[in-house]
């Protein structure tokens, strides 16, 4: 997110636009905690994890009150458009301050789950999908020196993508993902017959079976001696210095947002898509839940063999 917000600093100075920066999104909007933003305030953030301009659930942006207090410090200040980096909530948000008051807003998606339709990743995932593979090629370690099975738990509420690419990466037996319902009988089957000494499961945390623990206690009740180790990852994946790919996926992003804003775009988001920029309207982003890369899922099934 840091590589975003100074991409969209640098853009709007270079632009001579002033640019004011909100302080913990919405509720800060709300709250009038706006700060004036230069060059220099985006200094040495291109490294660092997390955002400088930090980040608030607003339950009181939900209501039309909220909106208009919103609304009404934003027009103190003179602000004609606005940047959002997030998701589904934030763009919801960002339609709704449109249709009551008319500010425009570009997104950019902002996530480590990667569930947001027009762009192929979303700021975050990469580094979330280094994190966690790090740890895993860690675990591999013990497991192989232990002869163990480890279950690790990812992040992923509703979406498996980084369950999946960490899968495949980490050279996982399976991986467990929300999208897909499990096949219990095979999976026991599986952990019955392997003639594998160890192996990795990757739990996406929303998986439909309930996270890790929940899956393993489910399968020692047919398989009482089945005795593996549980790694539940956790908010280690939302932090930490971002990846190249996602440091310079910020900076795209966040060109190509002021850009947009500057032709007079509204309620779209920035995507990457096959390497190239692409404007989806926030409805299309957000409307229907991503599919899994159906490749990388048949993938994992071959690769386990
Ligand atoms: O929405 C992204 C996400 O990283 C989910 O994968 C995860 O469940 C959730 O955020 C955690 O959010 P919180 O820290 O607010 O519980």
């Amino acid at each position: 997110m840091n590589a975003c917000i100074r991409a969209v600093v640098r853009t709007a100075c270079y632009n001579q636009l002033e640019v004011i920066g909100i302080m913990r999104g919405y509720q800060g909007m709300i709250e009038n905690e706006l700060i004036q933003m230069n060059s220099r305030s985006v200094s040495n953030i291109i490294q660092r994890g997390g955002t400088i301009l930090k980040t608030a659930r607003s339950a009181e942006f939900l209501t039309p009150e909220g909106r208009q207090k919103a609304y009404q410090n934003l027009l103190n200040q003179g602000i004609e458009g606005l940047v959002c980096i997030g998701g589904d909530g934030s763009f919801r948000g960002a339609m709704a301050l449109y249709e009551e008051h008319g500010i425009p807003t570009i997104g950019t998606p902002g996530t480590i789950d990667n569930d947001v339709n027009g762009t192929d990743f979303t700021l975050g995932f990469d580094t979330a999908v280094h994190t966690a593979l790090d740890a895993i090629d860690k675990i591999r370690d013990t497991a192989e020196s232990h002869s163990r099975i480890f279950f690790v738990e990812v992040m992923g509420r509703k979406a498996g993508d980084i369950a999946l690419w960490v899968g495949t990466a980490g050279g996982a037996e399976t991986i467990l993902v929300p999208e897909a319902k499990n096949d219990w009988a095979a999976m026991i089957n599986m952990f019955r017959r392997s003639p594998k000494s160890f192996s990795i499961v990757i739990v996406a945390e929303g998986d439909e079976d309930g996270g890790a623990y929940k899956i393993v206690e489910r399968i020692q009740q047919h398989l009482p001696e089945f005795d593996p180790r549980v790694t539940i990852l956790g908010h280690i994946q939302r932090g930490g210095s971002p990846s190249p790919l996602d440091r310079v996926l910020g900076s795209r992003m966040g060109v190509a947002a002021v850009e947009a804003l500057m032709q007079g775009e509204v309620n779209k988001m920035v995507g990457v898509v096959n390497n190239q920029i692409l404007l989806t309207p926030f409805g299309d982003a957000t409307s229907t839940p991503r599919t899994l890369n159906p490749e990388l899922l048949r993938l994992v099934q071959i690769l386990n063999s």
